[in-house]
């Protein structure tokens, strides 16, 4: 039976935490021999808000390097940089085509970003989520992992793919979203209310980045928000502690009560040094190879070749199939 195909992306902008590791790329490992998966590093998605070019090209490569040292095997599935596809942004034109700017302008994501950016709300903006689409649409993705955050675009992406189906026929397979269990939401160390934020800058202590040495992820641990009371368990009256144990959990691979049931007793301290040290451990051999993908740098460059290669002959076999029903001329 053929595979069914998956599709996901990751901007390459912003420090990628622990909670990207939980509720994203750790999955993907899991899914990547069930599936047909081709994941990206949005280099395009990326530009829509301010980057430093140089800057944009390190963290492109470091993400790649990351994917891989996170268990993302380059040659089991495809992993390349948008970028380097140009079926992309064509597709993208023809579906702006097929995408109301009523429905693009009520998109949570532009609304907060057009308000967090309020002195560069360009196109781009509000076609984030259009390219979005044509990522997907392009590679005929079943399934598509994402954060509740972009829940909202892929649904986008659905409207899109059968309406332009409707009006040209069959074209696109209309994708689902994957919301996946056991990616425990992940919150601030700081702030349990919110989400952990790649681009937290505020308060260094809130966010446990990828890149963060022992001693860095241990201090942080240290210091992050617990609640009153001393007992270690779940509960709503303590949401540090639930999320803490949910970090806990994700990083040491056990059920919500194992962990309640080996903290019994143990205070906060102790506890908070038992997270930091199960994180950290994990922690040190993705960063070792991924310091060893970018020092020799032939490899990983050969890796994105072969995405760019495998993507773009997917992608163009759509891409013709688009240009040909929407009625462009061509010898
Ligand atoms: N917008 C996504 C994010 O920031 C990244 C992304 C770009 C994506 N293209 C995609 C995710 C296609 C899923 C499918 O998280």
């Amino acid at each position: 039976m053929e595979k069914k195909i998956i599709y996901s992306a990751v901007q390459p902008s912003g420090n990628l935490t622990i909670g990207n590791y939980a509720g994203a790329i750790r999955n993907w490992v899991r899914l990547q021999s069930e599936y047909d998966c081709f994941f990206a590093i949005a280099d395009m998605h990326a530009i829509t808000v301010r980057q430093d070019p140089a800057e944009l090209r390190r963290r492109t490569l470091e993400l790649a390097a990351l994917y891989i040292a996170c268990g993302i095997d380059p040659e089991k599935c495809v992993l390349y940089v948008q970028s380097h596809v140009p079926a992309h942004a064509e597709l993208c034109w023809v579906l702006n085509t097929f995408t109301y700017v009523g429905e693009a302008s009520r998109m949570t994501q532009f609304k907060d970003k057009s308000q967090k950016h309020a002195d560069n709300i360009n196109m781009g903006l509000m076609d984030y989520p259009v390219l979005m689409a044509a990522d997907i649409l392009l590679y005929k993705a079943d399934f598509v992992p994402v954060g509740a955050d972009q829940k909202q675009h892929v649904e986008l992406a659905r409207d899109i793919a059968m309406r332009f189906n409707g009006r040209c026929g069959e074209t696109f397979t209309v994708p689902e979203p994957l919301i996946l269990k056991g990616g425990a939401r992940i919150a601030s160390l700081q702030d349990p209310a919110h989400k952990m934020s790649k681009s937290e800058t505020e308060n260094p202590n809130a966010s446990v980045f990828l890149s963060d040495d022992r001693d860095t992820v241990l201090r942080k641990f240290k210091r992050a928000v617990t609640d009153s009371g001393n007992e270690v368990r779940y509960g709503e009256e303590k949401p540090g502690v639930s999320n803490l144990l949910n970090i806990y959990c994700t990083f040491k691979g056990c059920t919500p009560e194992e962990a309640e049931r080996e903290f019994a007793g143990v205070g906060y301290g102790d506890f908070k040094l038992a997270v930091g040290e199960t994180v950290a451990d994990v922690l040190a051999p993705i960063q070792k190879e991924k310091a060893r993908l970018l020092a020799e740098k032939d490899e990983l460059v050969s890796y994105l070749v072969s995405g760019r290669e495998r993507a773009a002959y997917a992608a163009r076999k759509t891409l013709s199939k688009v240009y040909r029903k929407v009625g462009f001329w061509k010898e």
